[in-house]
């Protein structure tokens, strides 16, 4: 049985909300040597709760914090070649936990101003309560951002659109497209045919046709709202918000597990 049609069973018989629960529980205890072993070595390290570590990424401090820094660095990576790191206003949107946007002003010139935004309150307040040289923001579900026309440079979310519904697709786009100056550079990753596995037959058959599939076993936004973006879908998509694909890397399979694609998009203004 595909594990997508038990959640379908557990979630008929609300029990998803107990498995979350045994799930973080679990992972604490799998993680418990690494994890106090990280705290003996790295005591002056600032760490968000374990639960917001679970529900954001993973529950080890090891691969949040010390692999922080080299996905920061691979994401300035794929965009340096596009603009330019000096002077500019960079945004995390669903920023989380800050597990990237925090190695940032380490990385990178301090000439450039650094941004986060989330819709979940908790991690905003965290963030900004214990990382510094940023600006973190709370905004909604919905669009709009609380930034200005035109105010930033570079734009990342990293697993956002995958826990969002196709209306949200079309107005986050959008929405990312004001805050955006002309040429501005949109950095986004999402479920592509690494993760097509997880579908049912009939799912990839919308999927190859081009559509977006959804699993909402919980409202969008949350880690239990997953969605599926066929390249040609994304594609179209950027194309309809003036958005030029610069790259697109599809995601591969690395240690079992599927990693989400990349793009790296180009906007342009009329
Ligand atoms: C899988 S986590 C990724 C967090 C972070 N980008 C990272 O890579 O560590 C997804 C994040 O998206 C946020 N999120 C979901 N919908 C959002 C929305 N409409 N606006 C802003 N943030 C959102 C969630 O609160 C969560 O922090």
């Amino acid at each position: 049985m595909k594990k997508i049609a038990l959640k379908r069973i557990l979630s008929n018989l609300n029990l998803l909300s107990l498995i979350e629960q045994v799930n973080f529980y679990r992972q604490k205890w799998q993680n418990r040597k690494s994890n106090r072993l990280f705290l003996e070595n790295n005591p002056t390290v600032k760490l968000p709760p374990d639960f917001y570590l679970y529900e954001t990424f993973n529950l080890n401090y090891d691969k949040f914090y010390t692999n922080g820094k080299p996905t920061a660095k691979w994401l300035v990576n794929h965009i340096k070649g596009f603009k330019e790191f000096k002077n500019i206003s960079i945004l995390d949107w669903g920023c989380g936990t800050g597990r990237i946007l925090r190695h940032l002003p380490s990385i990178l010139d301090s000439s450039n101003s650094f941004y986060g935004t989330d819709y979940n309150k908790k991690y905003v307040k965290w963030c900004s309560e214990n990382l510094e040289g940023i600006q973190f923001k709370n905004n909604n579900l919905n669009p709009p951002l609380n930034f200005k026309n035109d105010e930033m440079d570079v734009v990342y979310g990293i697993s956002i659109f995958t826990h969002l519904s196709e209306e949200l697709h079309h107005s986050w786009l959008k929405e990312l497209s004001r805050v955006l100056k002309n040429t501005g550079i949109l950095f986004l990753t999402t479920h592509g045919d690494a993760h097509k596995f997880k579908l049912l037959e009939k799912e990839q058959e919308i999927y190859d046709a081009g559509n977006l599939v959804i699993h909402d076993f919980k409202k969008e936004g949350n880690r239990l709202y997953a969605s599926y973006q066929s390249p040609k879908f994304f594609r179209a998509l950027c194309e309809q918000n003036n958005f030029e694909v610069l790259n697109h890397i599809p995601g591969d399979i690395r240690n079992n597990k599927p990693q989400q694609d990349v793009w790296v998009l180009k906007l342009i203004k009329n």
